[in-house]
Order: structure tokens, then C-alpha cells, then sequence
């Protein structure tokens, strides 16, 4: 008993004097994105002090990650009324919290249920942590993005330089499907996606992919197709039990780590991202930014598109208005 209690007080007093790492919390920590992503969290050495919150068991997965041999010190944090003291002092909040798909589902279909979800969670982050990094996994992105920006509007603490939609599930997709067809490894593959995070809306620039590939036409509808219903694919091939939970993880660890990194410092960190954006004429558009020490420090513009591709993104970009509209309409109404 001695001893545990000794134990704890060195864990707290490293928790406190933890200045040389980042302070993240994960928003969903106990659900099928959560748990993965908390774990992966805890293995990053960049991370020194982790806060896992969720309305259930968020408790029972701390205990369990707590366990690993890694430096991070982790917390857990339980219900509403345990949600401001999980944001306090957080560097990057990383939002998975709400319902996935099922079966015959659109990510449009979660917007009752997520929408308020997310609200809630940003109007707490706006009050405990304005400055932190924010990364919306949580669907429908494309909506979910306006509604915390206009949540952190209403409480004066906007910065879209700190407000990223994670798309990079479907970049992490397309460099594995490309990569497939074209015999490459896909850890040296390159697809630039852009858009948003739902369907049409995804529109992979397959002109661009690095390094240089030249694709049949087959081949490009093919892989257009693949990369936008990857999603779907994984949430029939689970059949009710939920959507991608293990590759989203992997992805959101691969683009937490990126902010964190250029948090610290590092230069050339691009990595395509749903942002508040004027590359296009809507207010948010997915596309490659640079990340800096402040969050998104530049936007791309698109580069280069064929025919092909501005079909695409003429069909995006009116899908896309209709979703950001549908957002910022939920938090003004
Ligand atoms: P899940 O149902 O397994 O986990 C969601 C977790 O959120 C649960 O533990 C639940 O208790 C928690 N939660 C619910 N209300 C909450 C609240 N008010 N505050 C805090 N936590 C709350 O769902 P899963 O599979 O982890 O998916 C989570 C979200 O991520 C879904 O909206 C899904 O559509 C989305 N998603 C996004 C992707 C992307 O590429 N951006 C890819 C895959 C899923």
C-alpha cells in the first residue's frame, strides 16, 4: 500500500515536471478509434502526459494503458463533469467521441447525434484550452469542422490555424491502393487528397502521386472509386459491428504525430488536412498544408488538375457547400 501510494506521488511529480514532452487528451478515448489510438499515444515519446475521457469506461482503459513501459504518464477522465479538468493545459486534442456507421449508412446519417457531440466537446475546449491543436475525427467531418469553428467563434477564441478535420485516413488508403496496383512499397507512396471526408467529396489527385506513376484510365476509375468508398468497405465488411477503427487509429497517430512534431519545431511537415481554407470558394476545403509551431502554417493551393480531376472537384465542392452550410447553420440556429 506504502509503496503504491510512493509510486503514485513519483508518477504525479513526473506528470508535473513533464515540460519536455506534449500534453494530449483524446475526446472518444474508450471507443473502437479511442482505445487503439490511446495505446499508439502512449508508445509516442513525444507525448508526456496523455488524458483519455470518455462518458463510459474511461477508467478501465487508462488502467490498462497505463501499463505499458513508455514515458507518458496517462489519466483518466469520466462523464460531463470530468471533461474541463481532462482539457486543462492540453497541447493537441484529438476528437474521436461519437456514433460510426453501420451498414447502408451515409457519414451524413451520424450528423443528429455527432453534431451536438462535437459541440459540446469544443465549447469545453474554448473555455479550458483555446490555444490547443484540435484534430475532428469525428463524422461527418465535413460538418463537424464548421461546427466547432463557429462554437470557438461564438466564444472569441477562433484561430483556424488550430482547427484540422483528419482526412488522412483516406490519403493513408490511397497510398495503399496505389501502391497495390503499381507493385511499390506504400510507405514511399505520396497521393495528395483533397476535398473533404465523405464520398464524392474525396477526390484523389492521382496526377500528382509521387513518385510520378502513369495510370489507364480503368486503372483511375478504379482507384477513384476504391479510395472514395474505402469507408464503406470496411464498415460492410464488419457488418454492424461499426467502421474502421485499427487503420484509423494508425492514421490518427500518423497525423497527431505531424502536428506534434511541428509543435516542437520540425520544418516541412505537410500532410493533407480539412481546414478553414481559401483554395477554393467554400470556407473549408481539404488540401496539403504545412504544419508549424502555431498549427496550420501554409495552405497549398491544388497544383496542376486534369479534366478528370476538376470534374471531381466541381462535384465535390457542391456536395462539400451543402455539409459546411448544414454545420454552421446547427451552432447559429
Ligand atoms: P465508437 O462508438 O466505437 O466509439 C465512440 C466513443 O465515443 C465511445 O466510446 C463513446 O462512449 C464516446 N462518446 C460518445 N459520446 C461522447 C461524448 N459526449 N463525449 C465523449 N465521448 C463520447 O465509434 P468509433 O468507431 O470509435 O468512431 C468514432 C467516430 O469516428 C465516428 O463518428 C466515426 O464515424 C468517425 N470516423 C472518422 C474517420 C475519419 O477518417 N475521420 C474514420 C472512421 C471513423
Amino acid at each position: 500500500m506504502v509503496e503504491e501510494d510512493l509510486g503514485l506521488e513519483r508518477v504525479n511529480c513526473r506528470a508535473k515536471g513533464a515540460s519536455s514532452g506534449f500534453k494530449v487528451a483524446i475526446l472518444g478515448a474508450a471507443g473502437g478509434i479511442g482505445q487503439p489510438l490511446a495505446m499508439l499515444m502512449k508508445m509516442n515519446p513525444l507525448v508526456s502526459l496523455l488524458h483519455l475521457y470518455d462518458v463510459v469506461n474511461a477508467h478501465g482503459v487508462t488502467a490498462d494503458i497505463s501499463h505499458m513501459d513508455t514515458s507518458a504518464v496517462v489519466r483518466g477522465f469520466l462523464g460531463q463533469q470530468q471533461l474541463e479538468d481532462a482539457l486543462i493545459g492540453m497541447d493537441l486534442v484529438i476528437i474521436p467521441a461519437g456514433v460510426p456507421r453501420k451498414p447502408g449508412m451515409t457519414r451524413d446519417d451520424l450528423f443528429n447525434i455527432n453534431a451536438g457531440i462535437v459541440r459540446t466537446l469544443c465549447e469545453a475546449i474554448a473555455k479550458c484550452c483555446p490555444k490547443a491543436i484540435v484534430n475532428i475525427i469525428s463524422n461527418p467531418v465535413n460538418s463537424t469542422v464548421p461546427i466547432a469553428a463557429e462554437v470557438f467563434k461564438k466564444a472569441g477564441v477562433f484561430d483556424p490555424k488550430r482547427v484540422l478535420g483528419v482526412t488522412m485516413l483516406d490519403v493513408v488508403r490511397a497510398n495503399t491502393f496505389v501502391a497495390e496496383i503499381m507493385g511499390l512499397d506504400p510507405r514511399e507512396v505520396d497521393v495528395p487528397v483533397v476535398g473533404g471526408h465523405a464520398g464524392v467529396t474525396i477526390l484523389p489527385l492521382l496526377s500528382q502521386v509521387k513518385p510520378s506513376c502513369s495510370f489507364t484510365q480503368k486503372e483511375i476509375d478504379y482507384l477513384t472509386d476504391r479510395i472514395q468508398n474505402g469507408g464503406t468497405e470496411v464498415v460492410e465488411a464488419k457488418a454492424g459491428a461499426g467502421s474502421a477503427t485499427l487503420s484509423m487509429a494508425y492514421a490518427a497517430v500518423k497525423f497527431a504525430d505531424a502536428c506534434l512534431r511541428a509543435l516542437r519545431g520540425d520544418a516541412a511537415v505537410v500532410h493533407c488536412a480539412y481546414v478553414a481554407s481559401e483554395v477554393t470558394e467554400l470556407p473549408f476545403f481539404a488540401s496539403k498544408v504545412r504544419l508549424g509551431r502555431n498549427g496550420v502554417e501554409e495552405i497549398y493551393p491544388l497544383g496542376p488538375l486534369n479534366e478528370y480531376e476538376r470534374a471531381g472537384l466541381e462535384k465535390a465542392k457542391k456536395e462539400l457547400a451543402g455539409s459546411i452550410q448544414k454545420g454552421v447553420s446547427f451552432v447559429k440556429k
